[in-house]
């Protein structure tokens, strides 16, 4: 059978663990999901993607806003309203089609100025964690025929999780590393549709859709004597955990480097006992923390790749792959400036050489990234 987006795997939840320590800023669970007869097989650097369904509490908030019945259903359409904005439209981030609608509709002067604005920074300050509710309560006067309000969503999407386990140690297992990602704004709670949807409506044995989707570059050498480097701070340690098991399972001979930061070591040194067993049983070669919160000044994963930059140049000179994995908007970013500023003082050049020494490590596919 083929599992996608159109046709998922209704898989079994046999467990989840929260990681982080009760201080963290974050909330950092561990799922294990079955495979159970699904045939799914999948390699390290491969995400499962996970459709979710919708808060029940927006769900109904909406439906009251709207001043319609659960049950209305309406032309076009087969479900309920109460199933469609369940299960088939993003109702907690609002699309720009929607706010559009809704400013033309109302008079709110600074949401018109916010997007008459070619300074889009304004308007995405405005919006910064509002909800689809939060917008249509802009003014209470404002009403919406249910058709309108439809056609100004997006479909329901699927979320990636890039997968923690490694097909040898778990044939019939899938592990998830997963950020819940909750927010106040004024005295009100929300919550990111999938990773509350995990954390907050499953247990133990609950139905999930899922679907395989395959990396074929974030993947590890084929040659298995080939060493590796990876980077990958808060969540994007995930696919690191399975690349090292793998890497022990395969009895590779290439020696393994892994970059991890977060917050607290106290709270947020999530996997700590399984990587000082990969150290322990010498599959872990270096292990690098950068524990950004447990000094006055921050410490981040490219301030301990420059403290170790001879021995980061040379691996990277005599051949080791480089994979970075997390936070796109900031951390990827700024672990690339990093390695141009290593390879320009260790291999003497300017930015000019030092960008192409990069261009071509991209080249021989030995830097890749999965940054979200
Ligand atoms: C290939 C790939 C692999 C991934 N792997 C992982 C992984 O291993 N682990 C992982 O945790 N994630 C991973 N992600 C990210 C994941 O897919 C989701 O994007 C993430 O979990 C958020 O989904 P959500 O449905 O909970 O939030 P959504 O409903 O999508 O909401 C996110 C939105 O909420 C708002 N928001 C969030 N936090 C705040 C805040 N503090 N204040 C204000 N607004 C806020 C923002 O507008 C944001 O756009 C991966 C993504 C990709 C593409
Ligand atoms: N779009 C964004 O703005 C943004 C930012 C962060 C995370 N995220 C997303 O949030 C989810 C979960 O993240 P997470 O909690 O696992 O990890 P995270 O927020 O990425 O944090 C992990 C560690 O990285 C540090 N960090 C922050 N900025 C950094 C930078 N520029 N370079 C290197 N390290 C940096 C953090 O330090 P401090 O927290 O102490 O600064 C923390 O110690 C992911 O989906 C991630 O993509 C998005």
């Amino acid at each position: 059978m083929v599992w996608n987006k159109q046709n998922p795997y209704l898989a079994e939840l046999l467990s989840a663990k929260r990681l982080s320590g009760k201080n963290s800023n974050k909330e950092i669970m561990h799922y294990e999901i079955s495979l159970g007869r699904s045939g799914i097989r999948y390699e390290p650097g491969d995400s499962l993607g996970v459709i979710p369904l919708n808060n029940h509490n927006l769900v109904i908030d909406i439906i009251d806003r709207l001043g319609i019945n659960p049950s209305t259903t309406i032309e076009g359409y087969q479900n309920t309203v109460y199933d469609l904005l369940k299960s088939q439209f993003e109702i907690l981030t609002p699309t720009n089609r929607l706010i559009s609608y809704i400013s033309q509709n109302i008079n709110h002067k600074e949401l018109e100025e916010c997007l008459k604005n070619e300074d889009r920074t304004l308007l995405f300050k405005f919006k910064y964690g509002m909800d689809v509710l939060d917008f249509l309560n802009l003014d209470n006067n404002l009403k919406i025929d249910l058709k309108i309000f439809l056609t100004l969503l997006k479909p329901l999407q699927h979320r990636a999780y890039s997968i923690s386990s490694s097909i040898l140690e778990y044939p019939n297992k899938i592990h998830l590393t997963v950020s819940t990602q909750r927010w106040k704004k004024t005295s009100k709670k929300y919550g990111g549709v999938c990773t509350t949807f995990l954390a907050d409506e499953l247990t133990k044995g609950s139905k999930i859709k899922v679907f395989l989707i395959p990396n074929r570059t974030f993947k590890l050498p084929k040659d298995t004597s080939k060493s590796i480097i990876m980077i990958g701070p808060g969540t994007g340690i995930a696919p690191f955990i399975s690349f090292l098991h793998e890497r022990k399972l395969l009895k590779s001979s290439g020696k393994n480097w892994l970059f991890f930061g977060a917050q607290t070591k106290k709270d947020d040194f999530i996997y700590e006992n399984e990587l000082v067993d990969l150290q322990k049983n010498k599959v872990l070669d270096k292990l690098d923390l950068a524990f950004s919160q447990d000094q006055v000044k921050k410490i981040y994963v490219q301030d301990k790749m420059y403290e170790s930059k001879l021995e980061f140049f040379k691996w990277i000179d005599e051949g080791a792959y480089l994979y970075v994995c997390g936070d796109a908007l900031n951390m990827a970013k700024d672990v690339e400036s990093m390695l141009h500023k290593i390879i320009q003082e260790c291999h003497n050049c300017d930015s000019e050489e030092s960008g192409l020494y990069i261009k071509n490590l991209k080249k021989e596919k030995r830097y890749l990234q999965d940054v979200y």
